[in-house]
């Protein structure tokens, strides 16, 4: 049967994110502690041959369309190209994406799209050589600014940038941001900071919000409305106006409101840690093991019920405003991004 992943809403995940690992090359202040954290032991991480199998699943059985790679930091996985190769070869064929802090993407942006790969998402959050060792605690900017270059000269298009913006860190960086963007044909998103860091610092009253982003944006450029369908796409666009994208289409920039401008009815994710655990929601506070049924021995059918199950409890929104809110038990890192 292809039932797909449907919910008590009537939502349907069709975009599959898969975690490859928890492990990281850089130490972002609002992701983890610069010494690190307890990474997850080798025996617990899927196989490459595991992580290719739940992939066929999602895709042969459950509808999934979309195969997006996270971490911690993807590209550190030796598995990769191999992961991507045989994700290509499925068929339905999913459009296949990565999400990556960009390191180590000059060398392996071509071979990545020889695989098959389609997009890249790189996360940067300045261009300030000083500041970006003070955030990350790694003295890489220079590598990620390759990582972009390459990817774009790859045509994994179209090339987007995460920033996260913080208050008195990087809040006045959006608009030098954005004129980088502009001027080097990548697609801009600023994200609101969202309480997934190991530290639990998040601080609602500190966060930098998609208003204030908007409004300082708007004193330098004029963001026309975007007439292109959002879908359950997390960013919301605008067009800027007077600039050309990589495309020969008007330039975007995009807004990830992720706390105040939920876009939670429209969510069409599933997600996988590298663990092997599905999880229904980035603030899930459970998560449903198939790594133990695969070793197990379970069939592909019995790995897709459980899949479906995992998904149906679903809850209606992340309930970051609630009162009762906790943040979940593993950090962003840990879950994918
Ligand atoms: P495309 O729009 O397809 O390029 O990808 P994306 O924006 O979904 O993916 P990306 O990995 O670049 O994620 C960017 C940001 O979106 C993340 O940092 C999160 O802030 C936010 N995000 C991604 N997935 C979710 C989700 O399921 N829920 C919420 N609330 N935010 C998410
Ligand atoms: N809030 C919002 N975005 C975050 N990211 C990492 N941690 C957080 C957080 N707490 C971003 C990274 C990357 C994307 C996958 O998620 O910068 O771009
Ligand atoms: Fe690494 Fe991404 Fe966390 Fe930064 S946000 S430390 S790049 S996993």
């Amino acid at each position: 049967t292809t039932a797909g992943l449907v919910d008590q809403y009537g939502r349907v995940a069709t975009d599959l994110r898969v975690s490859l690992t928890d492990r990281c090359n850089l130490r972002c202040t609002y992701c983890m502690p610069a010494e690190g954290l307890a990474w997850l032991p080798n025996s617990l991480v899927l196989t490459d041959d595991e992580v290719i199998r739940l992939v066929r699943v999602a895709v042969e059985r459950l509808g999934v369309d979309e195969v997006r790679f996270t971490g911690g930091e993807p590209l550190i996985r030796p598995g990769l190209t191999k992961i991507v190769t045989a994700a290509a070869e499925l068929s339905p064929r999913p459009r296949l994406s990565l999400t990556t802090n960009g390191i180590g993407l000059d060398k392996l942006a071509r071979p990545l799209r020889d695989a098959g790969l389609d997009r890249v998402n790189v996360s940067l959050d300045t261009l300030d050589a000083e500041r970006f060792d003070r955030l990350t605690h790694r003295r890489r900017l220079p590598d990620v600014l390759a990582g972009l270059a390459a990817a774009q000269a790859a045509g994994l298009a179209p090339v987007k940038i995460n920033s996260v913006l913080m208050r008195d860190i990087n809040e006045d960086e959006a608009p030098a941001l954005l004129r980088f963007a502009l001027a080097e044909g990548y697609q801009l998103r600023f994200i609101e900071q969202m309480p997934l860091d190991a530290q639990h610092a998040w601080d609602r009253i500190r966060m930098v919000t998609a208003k204030e982003i908007l409004s300082t944006l708007e004193a330098e450029f004029t963001l026309l409305p975007d007439p292109a369908e959002r879908g359950g796409a997390p960013a919301e666009t605008w067009l800027v106006d007077g600039f050309t994208g990589s495309d020969g289409r008007p330039a975007k920039v995009g807004v990830i409101g992720s706390v105040t401008r939920p876009f939670c009815g429209d969510c069409d994710r599933t997600r996988l840690t590298a663990d092997g655990q599905v999880r229904n929601c980035l603030f899930a506070r459970e998560e449903s093991d198939l790594r133990g049924a695969l070793r197990g021995g379970a069939d592909d059918e019995e790995i897709a019920r459980r899949w479906r199950t995992a998904m149906w409890a679903k809850r209606a929104g992340h309930g970051i405003d609630d009162p009762t809110f906790l943040q979940p038990a593993r950090p962003m890192s840990a879950i994918g991004g």
